[in-house]
């Protein structure tokens, strides 16, 4: 495999976004037309994986939400505020060139550490994403992701506590 390097901040001058084929013609166009949009607006916040040309081989976009305790599961809803602080996985996607040698879980890694961090400086009691589809869910369920409704095999929407992180982590060690 090419050389890749750790994940940072998308830099819209530096990064190749242009070729960039995860499969989800979706999730390419928002990397190339509205990433760099998003953090001009400070709504969401783009990380990429590039190899050492600059060229982007994987990206996650990040936004702090707050999740309606009403509709959250009981651990997510416990002893918590009305919303529940948390932090949103917008978006996710790994180029097909690099699909299935980890590159998805590292950015993952990455993002699960930022969250510990967050909950330190202020507050993050999960962190959310809605599956694109069943595959994706699959994919989530096995870093530790749980579902909003497990009775509900068509519910999208998954968290992981940011108590369970450190545990998460250790096993994709
Ligand atoms: C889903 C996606 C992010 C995965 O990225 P990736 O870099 O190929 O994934 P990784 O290589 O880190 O993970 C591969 C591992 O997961 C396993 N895996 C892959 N798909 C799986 C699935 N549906 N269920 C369970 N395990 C799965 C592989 O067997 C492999 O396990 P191993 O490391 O033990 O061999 C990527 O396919 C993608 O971008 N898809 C299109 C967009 C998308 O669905 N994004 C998710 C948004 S919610």
């Amino acid at each position: 495999m090419t050389d890749l390097r750790h994940p940072e901040p998308l830099d819209p001058k530096r990064h190749d976004r242009s070729g960039f084929d995860s499969g989800a013609a979706e999730l390419d166009e928002w990397l190339r037309r509205y990433a760099g949009q998003n953090r001009r607006r400070d709504t969401a916040a783009t990380w990429v994986i590039t190899d050492t040309e600059d060229t982007v081989v994987a990206y996650v976009s990040l936004a702090m939400t707050g999740i309606d305790r009403a509709a959250a599961p009981r651990p997510v809803r416990q002893h918590s505020p009305d919303p529940v602080p948390a932090l949103l996985i917008g978006r996710l996607a790994v180029d097909r060139s690099v699909a299935g040698l980890g590159v998805g879980t590292a950015l993952v890694a990455h993002v699960l550490a930022t969250a510990v961090e967050l909950n330190l400086s202020a507050a993050c009691r999960a962190v959310v994403v809605t599956a694109l589809d069943q595959h994706a869910r699959t994919w989530w369920e096995r870093l530790g992701f749980e579902s909003f409704d497990p009775t509900d095999p068509d519910n999208p929407d998954l968290y992981l506590l940011t108590a369970d992180i450190e545990a998460t982590l250790r096993s994709l060690r």
